[in-house]
């Protein structure tokens, strides 16, 4: 395809990619995770699981996308030469609408505290606070409209195209997302008792680790990484030739632990200091942080106004990134398969979206929209972060190690011999061929029951 775009620098590379990574996964789903799941072993399983199985997998998406220069679906059935193969790709765009439906909900949560923030509204007490959570979650209007809001940003982004649209606006959000991080964490960790909420972010408690513990730490790992989606292999395909993939996933994958770690310690140090326990799961940054904001900063109440509206702003930006890399992946699709143009294939996606984040925003609190005995927004964050990202890694990995050609995975990993990452080329391959799908496998056994 001639008019295929293409990241401009390598600095872009890193930005937009590291922005799909960079999301809600790091500044909402880990910071509760690591509440629920004992703080600092959590943490531990969590960077096992990016070492062994996110690096490795994101370098498979990479290898696949690179190569194939095409959409998630072409690129799978062309780099195993087998039209099933195009099957992965599918299920993965399948995937990432279905997480952008919900995610976009989530994100909507974010602009509707942001301007909240702004005006001043989440002053209250407790009980407030809480109230207003449920009643704004709950209403069946707002929130939708939100979301659908969220999602059309997001469309008029990707419209203006992989260089003008996703680069541009990685290269400007993620710079300010981590400046904002760093503020609020400062402001964090130098609050009284603050020590609390470090120390249940480093130091270990192994008794905390379960087979849950791994189960929850492999799900949040992928999905922080944007992994087991194609997103990462459709992102590969505006790489340039000279991309060095190893060095480009670590870069990635630490930035991405990086900014968790800082989520957690501008979340619990604050939490701590008010005596607010850490495991209160998902609304932890809807329901307790205002809490916290305000108690925290009660003895300079304009500080704790500030960093409520930086808090949220921050979310926002951190949304947006990741919600542009998982439009882009159906775009992609519709605009080279359907051979749509650009803008038609972005509304088609964003209309399909905008429906399911219409589903999965009345589900909440209402107890009649639901699959499988769960909300319907609480059922596909399972079914996608669980079952459907795992699959698609596995699947992704069997292929790139056992059913694809051995010198084109070499030649993309090491760049034509080019790069001094081909001493690592052995591990990777073990890693990609065994530890991964093995896993993985048991991972899904067990989560199913059968062992
Ligand atoms: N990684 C993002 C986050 O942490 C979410 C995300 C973006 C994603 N693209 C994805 C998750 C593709 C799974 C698949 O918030």
């Amino acid at each position: 395809m001639k008019d295929r775009g293409h990241f401009g620098s390598k600095i872009g590379i890193v930005l937009a990619t590291a922005g799909s990574a960079v999301g809600l996964g790091n500044i909402w789903r880990f910071p509760y995770m690591t509440g629920q799941n004992g703080g600092a072993a959590f943490i531990l399983v969590y960077l096992g699981c990016i070492l062994f199985l996110g690096i490795p997998g994101m370098l498979s998406e990479f290898i696949v996308g690179r190569h194939s220069q095409s959409n998630a679906a072409r690129a799978y059935a062309s780099f195993s030469g087998g039209k099933a193969w195009g099957l992965v790709g599918i299920l993965g765009i399948l995937t990432s609408t279905i997480i952008l439906g919900f995610y976009s909900v989530v994100a909507g949560w974010c602009l509707q505290y942001l301007g909240a923030s702004v005006t001043g509204q989440l002053k209250g007490d407790p009980t407030y606070v809480l109230h207003y959570f449920q009643s704004f979650s709950g209403n069946p209007v707002k929130p939708a409209i939100l979301g659908i809001a969220f999602i059309l940003i997001t469309h008029f982004i990707v419209v203006r195209g992989v260089r003008n649209g996703i680069e541009r606006a990685s290269k400007l959000l993620m710079p300010l997302l981590f400046i904002l991080l760093l503020v609020i964490v400062v402001a964090s960790v130098t609050l009284p008792d603050a020590s609390k909420g470090i120390e249940f972010l480093l130091k270990p408690d192994f008794s905390k680790v379960t087979t849950k513990v791994f189960l929850e730490a492999l799900g949040q790992a992928f999905f922080s990484l944007s992994l087991g989606t194609a997103c990462l292999c459709t992102y590969a395909s505006y790489f340039s030739r000279h991309t060095h993939l190893l060095q480009s996933a670590s870069q990635i994958a630490l930035i991405d632990f990086l900014i968790a770690l800082l989520a957690g310690l501008m979340i619990f140090p604050a939490a701590f200091s008010v005596g607010v326990q850490p495991d209160s799961g998902p609304s932890l940054i809807f329901i307790t942080l205002p809490n916290v904001f305000q108690q925290a900063f009660s003895f300079m109440p304009i500080l704790g106004y500030v960093i409520s509206i930086l808090f949220y702003a921050l979310l926002v930006f951190a949304a947006l990134t990741s919600t542009i890399s998982m439009h882009e992946i159906g775009t992609a699709f519709f605009h080279e398969e359907l051979k749509l143009r650009r803008s038609r294939a972005a509304w088609v996606l964003t209309v399909v979206c905008s429906v399911i984040a219409v589903f999965c925003s009345l589900s909440v609190g209402k107890p009649d929209l639901q699959l499988f005995g769960k909300p319907l927004m609480d059922f596909c964050d399972f079914l996608t972060a669980q079952v459907m990202l795992p699959a698609g890694a596995m699947l992704t990995s069997i292929l790139v190690g056992w059913c694809a050609s051995k010198t084109i995975v070499r030649e993309e990993f090491t760049n034509n011999e080019t790069s001094r990452s081909k001493v690592f080329y052995p591990a990777y391959l073990f890693c990609v061929r065994y530890i991964v799908p093995v896993s993985i496998f048991l991972i899904l056994m067990h989560e199913f029951g059968v062992i």
